[in-house]
């Protein structure tokens, strides 16, 4: 496995590959990586001819009180794993690189930003949107795979791939969790192991919705008030607990089309994200 440490080199070396017609997958991540992450590297596999992990713990999408200076760097220990999950590179730039002094450019999508983790987080999408843009201008990926961990993200780099009328195919790859319920997430590292047992309340909650769902419940309310239940007795407050549309995420009261239920809490200092597909589009 090639480690491709700038963007010089990055370009460099993929781009004979890319003019000898060969394909080529990409699976942005901030590193820390789990089977979540090897997850979108099997489906990369699928795909593509060759596959990039990039690890960039892209600054610009931290807001100034959050965890950008303490998130979980591994490097040597994420390329081991990147290579026995059949990755065949891994671009892993300087934030000087990325960001050279004088970069003043951003990509903002705007609705489906609103609300949810946009709502929590100001900047952060533009932050998400302007460096995956980058990646993709670096790297050239014919298809890129994303989480559904992350399900407004995900929706939100969809938007920016049609509206801007990119050459790449956006591929979302399933959430994977812990035998127990936990989503995989780099961030679960912070949490002590009483506030590991308190944050299985999230798909408790979850999964007992879709429990509700399966027997026919359709009314928004009665969904979420099961899922909230779960987060009560556990003593954690939801940031949010929306039924939206799992197309665009449009709000939505009734779940009686393609909708999803995404959840956000803080575990003490830890801010988990969550969600159920109750019915896909
Ligand atoms: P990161 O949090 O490292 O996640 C990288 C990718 O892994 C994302 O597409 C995310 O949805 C996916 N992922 C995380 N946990 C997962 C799980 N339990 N199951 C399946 N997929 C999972 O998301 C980012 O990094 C950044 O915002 C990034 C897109 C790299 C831009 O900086």
């Amino acid at each position: 496995m090639e480690i491709y440490d700038s963007t010089a080199l990055a370009k460099r070396r993929l781009r004979p590959m890319q003019a000898q017609g060969l394909r080529v997958g990409l699976v942005p991540t901030m590193g820390a990586l789990h089977d979540g992450h090897l997850s979108l590297i099997a489906a990369a596999k699928k795909r593509a001819e060759i596959v990039v992990a990039s690890i960039f713990v892209n600054p610009m999408q931290f807001g100034p009180s959050e965890d950008f200076a303490r998130y979980p760097r591994d490097l040597e220990g994420d390329a081991k794993k990147l290579e026995g999950a059949g990755c065949d590179a891994v671009f892993a730039p300087s934030v000087a690189d990325v960001y050279p002094e004088g970069f003043q450019t951003a990509v903002e999508v705007s609705g489906v930003t609103q609300g949810l983790c946009g709502a929590v987080r100001p900047g952060h999408f533009r932050g998400v949107t302007t460096v995956v843009l980058k990646l993709f201008q670096i790297v050239r990926p014919d298809v890129a795979v994303f989480g559904e961990k992350d399900y407004q993200q995900l929706t939100v780099l969809r938007t920016m791939a049609r509206d801007l009328a990119l050459d790449v195919e956006i591929i979302g790859a399933p959430l994977l969790r812990e035998p127990d319920g936990l989503a995989l997430s780099s961030r679960n590292a912070y949490l002590s192991p009483e506030e590991r047992r308190q944050a299985l309340a999230l798909s408790r909650g979850l999964t007992a919705a879709a429990a509700l769902y399966a027997q026919g419940e359709r009314d928004g309310s009665a969904l979420l008030a099961q899922a909230r239940q779960a987060l009560d007795q556990a003593g954690l407050s939801p940031e949010y607990l929306e039924l939206r549309s799992a197309v665009d995420l449009a709000p939505l009261s009734r779940a009686d089309q393609a909708c999803v239920i995404l959840v956000a809490v803080r575990v003490g200092k830890t801010r988990l994200i969550d969600n159920w597909i109750l019915a896909r589009p």
